[in-house]
């Protein structure tokens, strides 16, 4: 059983679409066991992006992860870091596979819809960053 942090990002949440999102989620198996709307501040996203600082789209990334509410929340199951990974598909909408969450509502590179853990040590890291164990409903 593993955990993986997701955001479902600006772009999502300006369009209303963030219930279709959980759908695309939940068909995967994956239960989502924590959720939270929050406005990030630029330090808490710089801070969570450290690892991007100093390459070229980190400004804009900060910018847009800043620009409006974020949804964050803990998806919980079997492999749940590569099934949400596989779910949400290549981080460029452009060649994401057809059936993922990118491909079906990305915007574009900085306006695709989701971020997802890329390892289960960045899900330990990122779940926490977010969430205490209290918030977590398993
Ligand atoms: P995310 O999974 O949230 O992690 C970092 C984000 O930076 C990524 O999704 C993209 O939205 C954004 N980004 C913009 N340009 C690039 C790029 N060239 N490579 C990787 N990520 C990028």
């Amino acid at each position: 059983m593993e955990r993986t942090l997701s955001i479902i990002k600006p772009d999502a949440v300006n369009r209303n679409i963030t219930g279709k999102v959980n759908a695309m989620i939940e068909e995967t198996g994956l239960k989502i066991v924590a959720q939270k709307l929050i406005r990030l501040s630029s330090k808490q996203a710089e801070e969570f992006y450290a690892e991007h600082k100093g390459k070229t789209f980190f400004n804009n990334l900060v910018e847009f992860m800043t620009s409006a509410p974020v949804v964050v929340q803990v998806l919980q199951g079997e492999n749940a870091v590569s099934v949400y990974r596989t779910k949400m598909g290549a981080t460029n909408p452009e060649v994401a596979e057809e059936g993922t969450i990118r491909k079906t509502f990305a915007l574009s590179i900085d306006k695709n819809t989701v971020h997802g853990s890329d390892s289960l040590e960045s899900a330990k890291r990122e779940v926490s960053f977010f969430f205490n164990e209290l918030e977590i409903c398993d």
